[in-house]
C-alpha cells in the first residue's frame, strides 16, 4: 500500500501542530469535571493511583494502536479497518466508534454548554456569593430549565461546526496551537492561587495520601473508563488523528508525550480544585456538580475572587472544544471520504443528528427527569455506557485486532517509521501488551467492574 498521503487528503501540517491537536482531544472536561468528581467520590489519592496504572497499562497502548492504524491506512475509523483487513468484520470497530461519538457528544456538548453559561454567569455578577446553597439553587435553576439548556447546546454544537468546516489543518490544528498555551497558562494562574489559601495542605493530603479501603470492582472499572475517556481512545478518536499524522511524526513518543501531558493536567486540576474545596470547608464528594457549586463558592470567597471563576470556565470551555473536535471529526471523516459528502455537508448533518440525540441528554434534568433506564437518566446512561461500557468493548477489540489479526511486523514497521527511528524495543514491549496484558485486564476489570464475575 503506498503510504504518503495523497496530495488532497487534509492533514496536521507541523510536528508542533500534530501534538497541540492531539493534546487538545485529550485534554477536556476529563480532566476538570471528570477527573476530580470521580476522585472527590472514590476517596482520592487511592482512585488517582488506580487512574495512571490503568494509563500506563491500557489507555496508552490502545492509543498508539489506534493512532498506527490510523496513520497506515489513512482513513477515517471504518475505512481504516476495511483497508488493512478486507472483506474481514473488523470495520464494526469503527462503526461501534461512530455510535460511540454520537453517545459521548450527547452528554458531553451539555456539559459544556454549561461550562459556556457559566463564563457568562460569572462574569455578569450572577454566581457573586459564597453560599452553596444559593449556588446549588443557580446549578439547578440552569439544568432544570429545558429551554437555556437545549440552547447552550446548540451553541455549543454550532461553535464547534464551524471550526470544523475550516479543516483539519486550518480549522483544528491552527485554533489548537493557540488554545493549548492559554490553557496552561490560565491553569497556572488558578493554582497559584489555590496554593496560597489556608489550609491547603488538607486538600494536597487528600489527593496524594491513598486509603485503598474504598476500592471496589466499581471503582477500578471507573478508573479504568476514564483512562479511556481522558486519552479519547476506544472509539476511532486516534484513528482518526492517527490518519492526519505525518509519516515522519514518531507516534510512540507523540503518545507519550501526551499521555504525560494530560495526566499532568488531571492533576494541576486537582491541585487547583481540592485545597480550595477543603480550604473552605466543603466536601470533596459533591460528584458532578463539584465543578459548578464548588469552584463558584470557593472562589468567591478570596479577593478578585469572581475573576478566577471567569478564569476557570473559560479554561474548561478551551479544554472542551478541543475534545469535542476532535469527537465530531469521526463521524465527520467518514461520511466526508466514505460518502463523498463535502466537510460542510458531513458536519452539518452530523451536528443535526447530535443535536437530535443530545436533546436526550439536555432534557434529562427537565423534561426527561422521570424517563430512566437502569435507574440512570438518558445524561446518565450515556456516561456510564460510554466510558464503562463501549470504550472498553472497542478498545478490546483494537486490541485484538492489532496483537492477532494485523501483527506485530506490521505495527513495528508503523512504529519505527519503517526502521528509520531505532525504537524497535519500544514497538515490541507495546505490542506485547497489546496482545497479552491489555486485553486481558481490560477483560478482567470490565465483567469484574459490571458484576458479572466477581473477583
Ligand atoms: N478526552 C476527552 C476529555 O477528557 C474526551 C474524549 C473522549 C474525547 C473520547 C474524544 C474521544 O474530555
Amino acid at each position: 500500500m503506498n503510504s504518503s498521503s495523497p496530495k488532497s487528503r487534509d492533514g496536521f501540517t507541523s510536528s508542533l501542530g500534530v501534538i497541540a491537536a492531539t493534546l487538545g482531544s485529550a485534554i477536556g472536561l476529563g480532566n476538570i469535571w471528570k477527573f476530580p468528581s470521580l476522585t472527590g467520590l472514590n476517596g482520592g489519592a487511592a482512585f488517582l493511583i488506580l487512574y495512571v496504572v490503568c494509563t500506563l497499562l491500557v489507555g496508552l497502548p490502545v492509543m498508539i494502536a489506534e493512532l498506527a492504524i490510523g496513520r497506515r491506512a489513512k482513513a477515517n475509523a471504518i475505512t481504516s479497518f476495511q483497508k488493512l483487513a478486507p472483506k474481514q468484520a473488523w470495520w464494526l470497530i469503527g462503526a461501534a466508534g461512530v455510535l460511540s461519538a454520537f453517545l459521548i457528544m450527547a452528554f458531553y456538548s451539555e456539559v459544556a454548554g454549561w461550562v459556556f453559561a457559566y463564563i457568562f454567569k460569572a462574569a455578569t455578577g450572577a454566581l457573586a456569593t459564597t453560599d452553596p446553597k444559593a449556588l446549588g439553587q443557580a446549578f439547578g435553576d440552569l439544568i432544570a430549565d429545558p429551554v437555556q439548556s437545549l440552547i447552550w447546546q446548540w451553541l455549543v454544537l454550532i461553535l464547534v461546526s464551524g471550526i470544523l468546516i475550516a479543516g483539519v489543518s486550518k480549522g483544528i490544528e491552527s485554533l489548537e496551537k493557540k488554545l493549548m498555551p492559554a490553557l496552561f497558562a490560565l491553569l497556572l494562574v488558578v493554582i497559584v492561587r489555590s496554593l496560597t489559601l489556608p489550609g491547603a495542605g488538607q486538600g494536597l493530603e487528600f489527593l496524594f495520601k491513598p486509603d485503598f479501603s474504598k476500592v471496589t470492582g466499581a471503582t477500578i472499572l471507573a478508573a479504568m473508563g476514564l483512562s479511556f475517556f481522558k486519552l479519547s481512545v476506544g472509539m476511532g478518536t486516534m484513528i482518526t488523528y492517527g490518519s492526519y499524522f505525518r509519516d515522519d511524526q514518531n507516534i510512540p513518543s507523540t503518545a507519550i508525550r501526551v499521555m504525560l501531558g494530560d495526566v499532568l493536567v488531571s492533576i494541576l486540576a486537582g491541585i487547583a480544585i481540592f485545597p480550595a474545596v477543603f480550604s473552605f470547608g466543603f466536601k470533596p464528594d459533591a460528584g458532578p456538580a463539584l465543578l459548578f457549586i464548588t469552584i463558584p463558592a470557593v472562589f468567591n470567597s478570596i479577593p478578585l475572587g469572581g475573576l478566577f471563576v471567569v478564569v476557570f470556565f473559560v479554561l474548561g470551555a478551551i479544554a472542551a472544544t478541543g475534545a469535542m473536535l476532535s469527537i465530531v471529526e469521526v463521524p465527520v471523516a467518514f461520511l466526508n471520504e466514505q460518502l463523498g459528502w463535502s466537510r460542510k455537508k458531513a458536519t452539518i448533518a452530523t451536528s443535526i443528528a447530535l443535536a437530535v440525540v443530545g436533546s436526550t441528554a439536555a432534557l434529562s434534568n427537565s423534561a426527561l427527569a422521570n424517563t430512566k433506564f437502569f435507574d440512570k437518566t438518558f445524561f446518565d446512561l450515556y456516561d456510564f455506557a460510554s466510558s464503562n461500557v463501549l470504550l472498553p468493548v472497542g478498545g478490546l477489540a483494537i486490541c485484538l485486532f492489532v496483537g492477532w489479526r494485523w501483527g506485530g511486523q506490521e505495527f513495528a514497521r508503523e512504529l519505527t517509521n519503517r526502521e528509520s527511528l531505532g525504537n524497535i524495543r519500544v514497538a515490541r514491549l507495546f505490542f506485547g501488551l497489546l496482545k497479552f496484558v491489555t486485553p486481558i485486564l481490560v477483560f478482567v476489570v470490565l465483567l469484574n467492574g459490571l458484576g458479572i464475575i466477581k473477583l
